[in-house]
């Protein structure tokens, strides 16, 4: 690590401010950073960490205030210009093209070219890419097409086509936010053999305890103003959830004692070829179900069956005692079940449209009358479900696709619980959300069990898991090896169970 005391800055800003029609998202902000240090970047949902990011990308043009780059007042009109100085950043979202090949998405927009001709030079391509992922120790064949890529190997392309631009300054928005602890472990090992290469990094992350493991510094947004930056060495998570929500969190999980009522939902042997085999469970009302599991252990198809996305092949299903077929979502929706989807982009929301549309949309029947629409109704739910989720915006109004990332996940948990099921199924319910809203989610999610509603949580963080679950279920490629009342789970069983041992067994 380079001794961070006397280090010049690579990149500054200098009293940056940012907004867009009716929001201000960046005000005043300024903000450095050194060569060879990795800064993790914090704040709450909508605090303003992806603009700012943005504006240092040259996605979006600063208001007001300056960027100051190796020295130099610079302008960044557009993001090309950025990653030709060094750049490079890796968004929320994915970037990259699934129809090409590795090689050929690091060198999207600047593929080495013939002397003469001018034309591609493959060759010299694919043997750059190759040297390129073997500099970061990745095991991939540059030949091969992005679709059907692990997320965790998305990112790996995603850092060897920074490495392609000789990127200085490198921009991380989320990126642990859907791997294994496996894959997370491998990114930062990736990333701090950058660092010490001496290459500058930001990281976004919401799991502070990421943050207390990777960063040297630890910079602090709320409300699109700076609040200060610290030393990780010389702060305490307490400190930075402080500087993060304005007070102090006590209790995260407050999963309160409930009786167990009636069965709500029983599996029962439910299979489906290539994605999980014999899955057997039973749900009661006033209970959470806690799926663990790592990611691709089927967790998500299995909830999926249930709600009728792509049925199961084989096995039973009951509700509230009564047999049942579950052919489609509009069934499953009838049947009083609500499924809120992983991945909030592409299964969740419709992005065009305004907060209360999302949130209306699947109980829209309900407020028609005689084929129109009680629109005064309709604001005054979508009202009330975006207050309870502290969904942070302009206005009801505002197109879902203006949200800040964990703000539009506050969005698809409103539209779902807007229709009142009986049982609901979260799967990742707290992914992408800040500290201070994942209390206020593990509370409603408590008092809704407390109603009688029955739970069934997919979640890939241990203390989630053991903090929320009156009961957990454990899955590992496609079958369920552990089952533990709360009393008895440990996060060594569970990991155990997750990665395929059951009772000391490998299965
Ligand atoms: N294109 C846009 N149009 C309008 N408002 C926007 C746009 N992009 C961001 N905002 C607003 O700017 C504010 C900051 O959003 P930003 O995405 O920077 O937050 P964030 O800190 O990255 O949050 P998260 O942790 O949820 O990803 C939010 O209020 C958001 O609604
Ligand atoms: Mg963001």
């Amino acid at each position: 690590m380079v001794d961070q005391t006397d280090t010049e800055p690579i990149l500054q800003l200098r009293n940056i401010s940012k907004s867009f029609a009716g929001v201000q998202a960046l005000i005043d902000v300024s903000f450095d950073l050194r060569r060879g240090e990795i800064h993790a970047l914090l704040g709450e949902n909508g605090a303003g960490k992806s603009t700012l990011i943005k504006v240092i990308a040259g996605v979006h043009q600063p208001d007001a205030g300056e960027i100051i780059f190796q020295g130099e007042r610079v302008s960044f009109p557009n993001p090309l210009t950025a990653l030709q100085h060094g750049i490079a950043t890796i968004y929320q979202e994915p970037t990259l093209f699934p129809d090409l090949d590795i090689a050929e998405n690091i060198f999207m927009g600047h593929q080495p070219v013939l002397p003469v001709t001018r034309r591609i030079d493959w060759h010299k391509m694919y043997s750059e890419a190759e040297r390129l992922l073997n500099a970061l120790g990745i095991d991939l064949n540059p030949r091969t097409k992005l679709r059907g890529l692990s997320v965790a190997d998305q990112q790996m392309v995603e850092i060897a086509k920074a490495l392609s631009f000789n990127a200085r300054v490198l921009i991380m928005d989320e990126p642990t936010s859907a791997l294994t602890p496996q894959e997370v472990a491998e990114l930062f090992r990736i990333t701090r053999q950058l660092r010490d290469a001496g290459t500058a990094i930001i990281f976004i992350s919401h799991r502070l305890e990421e943050a207390f493991e990777l960063a040297d510094r630890i910079t602090v947004l709320r409300d699109g103003r700076y609040v200060g930056t610290r030393l990780t060495s010389e702060v305490t998570p307490d400190e930075i959830i402080r500087m993060m929500v304005g007070r102090t969190l006590e209790d995260l999980f407050p999963k309160q004692e409930v009786p167990r009522g009636e069965s709500a939902l029983r599996v029962e042997r439910l299979t489906k070829a290539g994605a999980f085999y014999d899955v057997s469970f039973e749900l009661h009302s006033g209970e959470i179900l806690g799926l663990a599991g790592l990611v691709g252990a089927g967790r998500s198809e299995v909830a999926r069956a249930i709600f009728g996305v792509e049925p199961a092949d084989q096995g039973r299903i009951w509700l509230n005692g009564r047999e049942v077929q579950i052919r489609s979502p509009q069934e499953a929706l009838s049947m009083g079940i609500a499924y809120v989807p992983e991945d909030r982009q592409q299964q969740g929301l419709i992005l065009p449209m305004t907060i209360t549309q999302n949130i209306t949309l699947p109980i829209l029947q309900s407020f028609a009358r005689a084929g129109w629409v009680d629109r005064d109704r309709e604001e005054s739910l979508a009202g009330e479900y975006a207050r309870r989720l502290d969904v942070r915006a302009a206005g009801l109004w505002q197109r879902v696709r203006e949200l800040s990332g964990g703000n539009q996940q506050k969005v698809v948990l409103a539209k779902w619980l807007a229709t009142r099921p009986h049982i609901l199924i979260l799967d990742e319910p707290t992914r992408g959300i800040d500290v201070g809203t994942k209390a206020a989610v593990h509370e409603l999610m408590s008092s809704l069990a407390a109603e009688g509603m029955a739970i069934l949580m997919i979640s890939s963080e241990l203390p989630e898991i053991l903090g929320m679950s009156d009961r957990i279920l454990v899955m590992y490629e496609g079958r369920v090896t552990g089952e533990f009342t709360r009393a008895e789970a440990t996060q060594e069983k569970i990991m155990m169970a997750a990665t395929g041992h059951v009772q000391g067994v490998r299965v």
